[in-house]
């Protein structure tokens, strides 16, 4: 680039940079009622930016809340600007600015000088616009209004302008500078290894822990920003079932009623839930059966052991150390749901009932585990969803957020649909067996988490810079 153009350039970055910052203190602007968009990334939002939201939507102050403009105006580019930061924080004016440029070359959109704001605005292509340059999407002889550039009052850029600015974008020499990152995963399990090498790169930092409680490298975040998905010690909450119940039970998440076992000499002692006092000591003679003993850190069928009776009971505390095991009512509600969920948005992305197979072993069958299950995908009428569903997804949803999770799945245990005579039962009770920070993937799953963690990641940046 020439030195000339190097000047030209200069100085049409600092009244971007300008720009930029006096527009976010105007306050950003939102859609009314467009709370949430659904676009997991900016030029796709944008894409639809004129040609839709803006159609439908009239625009409100962020700041004060005041009403702004109506739905279907032409727009000025520092209002696009103050609307998308809104959506997507992490987005600089300059790419506003090339986006748009890039729909207008493409003839997608229109921009003309308004004089009465006197600034420049923008459009979807009106049926009017197409009568009036039908050859040309660009209505720059309207900028002959313009007065000239670097003199404007209103520092408002013309076409010619935000073009330079633009061609500079796009020259192989920024391209290479953009940042993007890679979407870290850190797991140990090999069936995340399509999710790793097919997630999309961040314009920030991002870590995503499934299972593993590795800390991040402090060296590596100097001076940035890193979105953590899955903490440590969430990770570690998840993992561990006394944790896990010990959080669900400071947050009341429906769960099957747990206590555990001390010894003392030759003495067995119950007590409820992980607590030692007097009041909380159980009479063996008033435990129900069955229960399943869990080990605590037990994962994946492993160290779950059915007791039908007292005397398997008293068998296995004797066998043990009961430091390592919670005891917990069995229950027989007979379907069982996987939950994937977000719960930063409350909602289940991804779903499966878990059926034992007709030849599952006898003895397997009072756990239902990836080796002795189909899994039922919700469209099949085998999945049979509960009446209670929203509530359930809302049960999942608190489970996660009370072990600290932002995303995962949840397993449930659900009662039948109908009642034993035959009529719908219309609120089944269910119950949250567990939390899992680290479920299988498969090619669905795979496919679910792809879409799923770029909008976790894009929803915690944006609680990261409180915006
Ligand atoms: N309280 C319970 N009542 C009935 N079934 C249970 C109960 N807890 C666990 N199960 C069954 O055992 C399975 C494994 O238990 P879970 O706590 O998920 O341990 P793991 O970490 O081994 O998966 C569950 O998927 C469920 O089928
Ligand atoms: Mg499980």
């Amino acid at each position: 680039m020439t030195t000339k153009n190097n000047n030209i350039i200069q100085k049409l970055l600092e009244i971007v940079e300008r720009n930029e910052k006096n527009y976010i203190n105007e306050g950003l602007l939102y859609f009314n009622t467009l709370e949430h968009i659904e676009d997991q990334d900016f030029v796709s939002f944008f894409k639809k930016f004129l040609n839709e939201y803006n159609v439908f939507y009239s625009t409100y102050n962020a700041k004060n809340k005041e009403y702004q403009c109506k739905s279907g105006a032409y727009r000025s580019t520092e209002d696009i600007f103050r609307l998308s930061k809104n959506y997507f924080p992490q987005i600089t004016f300059l790419e506003v600015i090339k986006n748009l440029v890039d729909l207008n070359e493409k003839k997608e959109i229109i921009t003309l000088w308004c004089p009465d704001i006197e600034k420049r605005v923008w459009s979807k292509l009106w049926y009017e616009d197409y009568l009036r340059k039908p050859e040309n999407g660009s209505m720059s002889t309207y900028d002959k209004n313009y007065i000239s550039r670097f003199q404007n009052k209103t520092d408002d850029l013309n076409y010619d302008d935000l073009k330079i600015i633009w061609q500079y974008l796009n020259s192989p020499e920024i391209k290479k500078k953009e940042k993007m990152f890679k979407f870290q995963i850190y797991t140990r399990h090999p069936s995340y290894q399509t999710l790793r090498a097919e997630l999309k790169k961040m314009p920030f930092k991002t870590v995503a822990r499934f299972g593993s409680t590795t800390n991040i490298d402090p060296l590596k975040i100097k001076n940035t920003k890193l979105v953590e998905i899955n903490t440590v010690e969430a990770v570690s909450n998840s993992a561990s079932k006394l944790k896990m119940m010990t959080k669900f039970l400071e947050n009341d998440i429906s769960t099957a009623a747990w206590f555990i076992c001390n010894k003392s000499e030759n003495d067995l002692q119950f007590y409820m839930c992980n607590n030692q006092t007097q009041e909380d000591k159980i009479n063996i003679e008033d435990i129900k059966y069955p229960l399943i003993i869990k080990s605590h850190l037990g994962s994946r069928g492993i160290g779950n052991y059915y007791i039908k009776d007292k005397e398997s009971l008293l068998k296995f505390c004797n066998n043990r150390d009961m430091n390592k095991y919670i005891i917990q009512e069995y229950k027989t509600y007979s379907r069982e749901y996987r939950l994937h969920i977000n719960a930063l948005e409350n909602t289940c992305f991804y779903t499966n009932r878990k059926m034992l197979k007709r030849d599952a072993p006898e003895e397997t069958r009072f756990q239902k585990h990836a080796n002795n299950c189909v899994w039922i995908l919700e469209e099949n009428e085998l999945f049979e969803k509960p009446i209670n569903w929203d509530k359930i997804v809302q049960e999942c949803s608190n489970a996660l957020k009370a072990v600290g999770l932002d995303i995962g799945a949840v397993d449930v245990l659900v009662q039948a649909g109908k009642n034993k005579n035959g009529t719908i039962n219309s609120d089944p009770r269910f119950i949250i067996i567990e939390t899992s920070s680290a479920p299988s993937m498969g090619s669905i799953t795979t496919e679910k988490y792809l879409k799923e963690l770029p909008k976790i990641a894009e929803k915690k940046y944006q609680l990261l810079n409180q915006i």
